[in-house]
């Protein structure tokens, strides 16, 4: 322990500077969000907590799990630069208003570029809103060009959005929710085989196996990795 306090700071030690900085400065702005958006906040925990339990059904590396909860929890850390008028409207938005909300992803970025530990987190904040066929935002990514942890993080985040109450939707129920993103899935939105997997996931988290498969053109393959 004397050792340690009288040594040169080691590389490590500047790591761990670096850490200790980057949870500070992150952990400000996620309280200013939880302050003005308790959803937010209560919506970006559960995602964290999905990330890691979805990362370990996949099989995922530990560096991935540790991704995927940091990206669940930071995703939508941009809505801190969205004016507040527009993020709590009550009722619909109009098309003015989307194309605001949209800039969270790259406010988002923003916020984290210089935050050398959040490197690996920066292309699941940029890129949670792209879609399969290319018809996302912000870069229209397609199919493979969006990483693959973005793609994880987006289909737990429209789970968990259609099943819990924003201001321009109601509150679907699990059986809802399963069919809207089959339907969106159908449209091109999402990768299906990322869908697949986690309808199974989803069943096997809530205990009711069956009632995924109403939605599926294919019966699941258990176990099946998805490749990357
Ligand atoms: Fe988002």
């Amino acid at each position: 322990m004397l050792i340690n306090r009288i040594a040169p700071p080691s590389c490590s030690s500047f790591l761990q500077a670096d850490l200790d900085e980057a949870a500070k400065a992150l952990s400000t702005i996620t309280r200013t969000i939880a302050n003005l958006d308790p959803a937010t906040r209560e919506h970006c925990q559960r995602l964290a907590i999905q990330g890691k339990a979805f990362g370990e059904f996949l099989s995922l590396s530990e560096l991935d799990i540790h991704t995927l909860m940091w990206g669940g929890y930071l995703h939508d850390i941009g809505k801190v630069g969205i004016p507040i008028d527009v993020l709590l409207k009550p009722g619909l938005l109009t098309d003015a208003e989307w194309e605001v909300i949209k800039q969270h992803v790259l406010i988002g970025e923003h916020i984290c570029y210089s935050l050398f530990a959040m490197e690996r987190v920066i292309p699941l904040i940029r890129h949670h809103h792209e879609h399969w066929d290319g018809s996302g935002y912000p870069d229209r990514l397609a199919g493979e060009q969006i990483p693959f942890l973005a793609r994880i993080i987006q289909i737990l985040d429209v789970y968990d959005a259609l099943t819990h109450e924003r201001s321009y939707k109601p509150t679907y129920t699990h059986a809802r929710a399963l069919e809207i993103m089959a339907e969106e899935t159908a449209k091109g939105w999402y990768q299906k085989e990322l869908v697949q997997q986690f309808f199974a996931f989803i069943s096997r988290e809530r205990g009711d196996w069956g009632l995924e498969s109403l939605f599926l053109d294919e019966p699941l393959a258990n176990g099946c990795l998805v490749s990357e």
